[in-house]
């Protein structure tokens, strides 16, 4: 198997990824009850380490899932587990869980604790050349500001959106009043001029948003506020961030090309500042 080589920790133990399991009893199995992280190295080194502990503390206070760990033994499982395994950049995911549960609703004892490590899988480079192709779909997310495991309706909109268009990258969710939020797994900005506008209310306060909102304004004018449906249309640019994607352009919403059909160079010289920076962030490490 492929991730035969890889280890994880699972609960208080290292094993081999293909033994990695929880109980069928954790409320994350029978409740979709758990948050979880989603970072990658530079340099091998965790990027924004800090940023998103503090965003899993968050996610799990507001869940109601008390975190017995502080930041530094999460550093260390996540730090132990980097080093078992040793890739050239990973990706990280740290997942916590409601813990076990006699009856299947009361957590009986301590929430679960998963670390993850994979090598970085890097989107294609066309994705990054061309842009990609989103669609929207109407939906409220639960509990926005918090980072559940809970996608199901990320999942039957991306199912929905390749079943007519097998090259979507990703869907936006519009939410009832006809405002983009963002998407399944990433933000989203647009373009207007030199004017730079990504929603502020209904989301996940991405890492990656932020720091692209630092480097922006050095540049742009930047509006954190509503960006309606019909107005994502018209923008001249339009791209999406996540801690993997980084800054990906869009060059087409709902089969509606954006600008001239590709990359815009504001979205280029973005995502080259965004390089610099974990370039630098990387080089620091050695
Ligand atoms: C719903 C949602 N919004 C935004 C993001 C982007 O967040 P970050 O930049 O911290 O990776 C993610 C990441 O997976 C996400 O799941």
């Amino acid at each position: 198997m492929a991730s035969a080589d890889r280890v994880w920790y699972v609960n208080g133990a290292f094993v081999p990824a293909d033994d990695a399991v929880i109980p069928v009893n954790d409320l994350a199995v029978q409740r979709g009850y758990g948050v979880f992280e989603s970072l990658r190295t530079y340099g091998g080194r965790p990027f924004c380490f800090s940023e998103h502990l503090a965003r899993l503390r968050r996610s799990a206070e507001l869940v109601g899932i008390p975190l017995p760990w502080t930041e530094a033994d999460l550093r260390m499982v996540v730090e132990r587990t980097l080093r078992r395994n040793d890739f050239p950049e990973s990706s990280v995911r740290i997942l916590v869980t409601g813990g076990q549960s006699d009856g299947f609703f009361n957590p009986a004892g301590r929430p679960g604790l998963i670390v993850m490590v994979m090598p970085v899988r890097r989107n294609p480079q066309a994705y990054y050349e061309k842009g990609v192709k989103v669609t929207t779909t109407e939906m409220d997310r639960f509990l926005p500001e918090a980072k559940t495991i809970h996608y199901i309706p990320g999942m039957m909109a991306m199912q929905e959106a390749r079943a007519v268009d097998p090259e979507v990258v990703e869907v936006l969710f519009v939410d009832r009043d006809g405002q983009v939020t963002e998407g399944i797994t990433s933000n989203v900005f647009a373009f207007y001029g030199d004017n730079l506008v990504t929603p502020k209310e209904g989301i996940l306060y991405g890492v990656t948003r932020q720091l692209v909102l630092d480097l922006a304004r050095e540049h742009y004018a930047v509006q954190e506020g509503p960006l309606r449906r019909q107005a994502i249309y018209l923008a001249d640019e339009i791209f999406i961030t996540g801690s993997v994607k980084e800054v990906m352009p869009v060059r087409a919403v709902d089969g509606r090309a954006i600008g001239w059909g590709g990359p815009g160079e504001r979205t280029r010289q973005l995502a080259n500042l965004y390089t610099e920076m974990t370039t630098a962030f990387a080089q620091k490490s050695i």
